[in-house]
């Protein structure tokens, strides 16, 4: 447990650490998700449950990035100021990331990183949204 804590914290914050595994094992999928100022958008982050999650948010124009949520398996977990530019939540037994009151500043890069354990070990994907937020029109 305190591995795989480990592991994706270090994924959370510099998306390192994935030389200890097998890339073979690991699937990026990218998605983009327009938003408009004031509203809110929804993230997901795969069908099934998995194990283990992080959430994390790279701002556009910015390299660093910083863990929003984690689910360790006792419930998802917020880090209530990691976001500024928007409310977030995340619905019970869900991985969706439901961001309302988006601002233009919460333009950027949300990746979730889930990790299922299978038969076999463990299998890491990676979701990759793209944000963007428009004006809002009048
Ligand atoms: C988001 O906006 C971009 C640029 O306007 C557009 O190319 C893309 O199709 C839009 N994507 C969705 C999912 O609406
Ligand atoms: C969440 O999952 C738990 C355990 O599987 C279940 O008991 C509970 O009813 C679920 N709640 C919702 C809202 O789906």
């Amino acid at each position: 447990m305190l591995c795989f804590g480990l592991l994706l914290v270090s994924l959370a914050t510099q998306l390192q650490g994935l030389e200890i595994l097998d890339p073979r094992e690991v699937e990026y999928i990218h998605l983009q998700v327009n938003g408009t100022a004031g509203g809110s958008v929804t993230l997901d982050c795969g069908p099934t449950l998995p194990t283990i999650y992080v959430w994390a948010f790279t701002a556009a124009g910015s390299e660093g990035s910083s863990a929003l949520a984690y689910n360790y398996g006792h419930g998802a977990k917020l880090q209530p100021r990691s976001l500024r530019s928007a409310r977030m939540s995340i619905p019970l037994n869900s991985t969706t990331l439901v961001l309302t009151e988006v601002q233009v500043e919460a333009q950027g890069t949300y990746t979730c990183q889930a990790l299922y354990d299978v038969e076999d070990g463990a299998r890491v994907t990676f979701y990759i949204t793209r944000l963007a937020v428009e004006e809002e029109e009048d």
